[in-house]
């Protein structure tokens, strides 16, 4: 407890998922937390239980986010923390995609158990729309580089200060039907890196997260890949949004003080090696 005593943390994302379940764990550890979403609603509702401050945000609108990280610097003056979390899958309120998707990956198992000989295909990119495909871009990796572009004109001031980017297993593995989401988790881990180079003469840290399977709505839509995904991954289950929140702890605290530039990817095995 106390880990994060008088700091102030910005989370995107914050409403649900692994960002609140950030926030708690950040609220727990005593920082002050600013929940930045998108639903507005659920922020407020969210942030009145762990005594957080709400605030509606699209990370994808570069105007937006220089006006919130405007706001934040007024009403605070500092921030030590941003967690860049906030992420879409692509499949919201798709579930012709959802259906299609699993459709197919279940076509695919069954030729091949019986001839040995795959015919049924994804074809997702020659399908991807302009649209979907910067829709995933924006709001990832354009979504991560304008909150930080805008965090560090509050960072810049003190020198000091921890960046967490939000990428995936997915961005190291790829995965074959989400070739938009796997570019753009990709993408924030070099981004990280680079970040973490740049910054580190300012004694700004910079890391990522690359959660492997975690029980959250964004993951709902799996059907029965699940199965498959369970028997892939060496300890055979599911993780809990706790085991991504204490990563973020971790890195967001003075204990970190050496890292930077890591990737840290709590995934039951599922990738060994980051
Ligand atoms: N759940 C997993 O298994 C998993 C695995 C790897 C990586 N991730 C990553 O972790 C992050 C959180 O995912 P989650 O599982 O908690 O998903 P989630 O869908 O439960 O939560 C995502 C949150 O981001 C918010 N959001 C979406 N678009 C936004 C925008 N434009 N501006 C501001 N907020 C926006 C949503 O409103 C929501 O509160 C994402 O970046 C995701 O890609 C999740």
């Amino acid at each position: 407890m106390g880990r994060l005593k008088n700091k102030i943390a910005v989370i995107t994302g914050g409403a649900r998922g692994l960002g609140a379940e950030i926030a708690k764990t950040f609220h727990k550890e005593k920082a002050k937390v600013i929940i930045c979403d998108i639903l507005y609603e659920e922020a407020k509702t969210f942030s009145k239980k762990i005594n957080a401050t709400a605030i509606k945000l699209d990370v994808s609108d570069s105007k937006n986010v220089a006006l919130v990280f405007n706001k934040i610097n007024n009403l605070f003056k500092k921030v030590d923390i941003l967690v860049n979390n906030a992420g879409i899958n692509g499949f919201e309120q798709r579930q012709d995609i959802i259906d299609k998707r699993n459709e197919i990956n279940k076509a695919q198992i069954e030729e091949f158990s019986k001839n040995k000989k795959i015919e049924t295909h994804f074809d997702v990119t020659v399908n991807m729309t302009d649209e979907d495909w910067f829709k995933m871009l924006d709001v990832h990796l354009s979504g991560t580089f304008f909150c930080t572009r805008e965090v560090l004109k509050i960072m810049n001031k003190f020198n000091s200060g921890s960046i967490i980017n939000m990428g995936s297993v997915l961005g190291t593995t790829g995965g074959p039907s989400s070739p938009h989401y796997s570019a753009a988790k990709g993408g924030i881990l070099g981004y990280t890196r680079a970040l973490a180079r740049e910054l580190s003469s300012r004694n700004i840290r910079v890391n990522a997260i690359a959660p492997g399977y975690i029980k959250t709505n964004m993951t709902n839509h799996l059907g029965f890949v699940r199965e498959i995904i369970k028997n892939q991954t060496p300890m055979k289950k599911f993780g809990d949004a706790e085991d991504i929140a204490w990563a973020a702890v971790y890195l967001a605290s003075e204990e970190a003080k050496f890292m930077t530039g890591q990737t840290i990817s709590p995934n039951g095995g599922f990738v060994m090696n980051q």
